[in-house]
């Protein structure tokens, strides 16, 4: 039974357990609890949800909740009591099923199949009906982001080459979003002069959709990449809602394939609710002490902020050389995340490019590529395989 994603959203640690228990032989079960549902559901992408009461949150608001994210996911509603009014509401909000725990648990044991069977059936005649209108596999892009606690360790010039290395290399769509707000930076790696940025987003940014962010985003020339610009004005942040990030990465999922995002080194909410939305963390590394300890002092600050890193967070070790201080081969020994991918350091080519304003790219089939852009596009072609 792996083919349903199930996620089980519970504030009620006995009535989890049990329903661990009920889907303990399926892979792909995740749980949340109420307060993370806001944050989390998004990337989750479930294909089924087990809500259960919660004594601090109204059931109906996360219903409808859950409904504005995925309104194609069933929920099936564990209630803690019997309150007939209650569950009318629910029904009523739109649940697949409802059980009351503990007094139906044999319940929920016995009907588990059918509602599964039912979720895949429906779930095929979705992606029928997506084939034959043609909007099909619109809605799922991949949120990738290039992070990094130390300056210049390569984020902005390692996020670039990749987006543009995936637009040319591959028929995805890309966007590459740069969320360095007050000084920008992908701009003048891709020589593109623009006064269009992503803070032409903010009026329309409670109706945001994927014509607002076609509009405003800049085509790279040469590989037709869109890039949403850095307004590089510290006063935008002060104006911007707090959700403002989270929506404007979601909607950009919604329309591409892969939603690259370059990150600034300063860690604020903005840095925070963009690697919150991400699929992969690549955390750009040098390979020295000072970037070690810094990564250790990144990792302590997400363990406190309880961000997620586990099957996440993979290391990209940039500007891999003879003359390093550490070896790749003793960053294992040291820290336990992947590596995405070793990037030689190429100083002369690298130089070279940004001095005559030259993009790293220019084609599919480019020749003579600099060994940094040789390594990206080997790297790239390793993640679409
Ligand atoms: N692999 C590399 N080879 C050569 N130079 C590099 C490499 N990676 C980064 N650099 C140099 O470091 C500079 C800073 O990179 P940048 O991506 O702007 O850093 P960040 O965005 O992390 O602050 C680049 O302009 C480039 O000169
Ligand atoms: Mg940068």
């Amino acid at each position: 039974m792996n083919e349903i994603k199930v996620l089980l959203v519970s504030d009620h640690e006995q009535t989890l357990n049990f329903l661990k228990g009920v889907f303990s032989d399926f892979d792909n079960v995740e749980s949340l609890t109420q307060k993370d549902l806001r944050t989390e559901l998004d990337r989750i992408s479930p294909d089924l949800i087990f809500l259960v009461e919660s004594e601090k949150y109204s059931s109906v608001d996360l219903i409808d909740y859950i409904h504005s994210v995925n309104p194609d996911t069933p929920i099936v509603f564990i209630a803690l009591t019997r309150d007939f009014d209650e569950l009318r509401n629910i029904t009523r909000a739109g649940v697949k099923d409802f059980f009351v725990t503990p007094d139906e648990n044999t319940v929920i044991f016995g009907k588990r199949d059918v509602i599964i069977q039912s979720v895949i059936e429906e779930k095929k005649q979705r992606e029928q009906v997506a084939i034959t209108t043609e909007s099909f596999k619109r809605g799922r892009g991949k949120i990738l982001s290039f992070y990094s606690g130390k300056g210049g360790s390569g984020k902005t010039l390692l996020s670039t080459a990749f987006a543009q290395t995936l637009k040319l290399d591959s028929t995805a769509q890309v966007i590459l979003v740069d969320l360095n707000f007050q000084f920008g930076g992908v701009e003048t790696y891709l020589s593109i002069e623009s006064n269009r940025s992503i803070a032409d987003l903010l009026p329309v940014i409670q109706e945001l959709n994927e014509i607002h962010i076609r509009n405003v985003a800049e085509k790279e020339m040469n590989s037709k990449l869109d890039v949403l610009l850095s307004p590089r004005d510290a006063a935008v942040v002060e104006v911007l809602p707090s959700e403002f990030v989270s929506k404007l990465l979601r909607t950009c999922r919604r329309s591409y394939d892969f939603v690259i995002v370059d990150l600034p080194t300063v860690f604020d909410e903005i840095t925070f609710s963009a690697l919150e939305e991400s699929d992969k963390i690549f955390y750009v590394l040098n390979l020295d002490t000072p970037s070690i300890s810094m990564l250790k002092q990144v990792e302590t600050l997400f363990q406190r902020l309880g961000i997620e890193t586990k099957e996440r967070m993979e290391l990209l070790l940039n500007e891999v050389g003879r003359e390093n201080e550490i070896a790749p081969k003793d960053i294992k020994n040291i820290l336990s995340y992947p590596i995405a991918y070793k990037i030689p350091r190429d100083i002369k080519g690298v130089q070279n490019h940004i001095n005559k304003s030259e993009p790293f790219r220019k084609s599919p089939t480019d020749k003579k590529l600099i060994p940094f852009t040789k390594s990206v596009k080997k790297w790239v072609g390793q993640i679409l395989e």
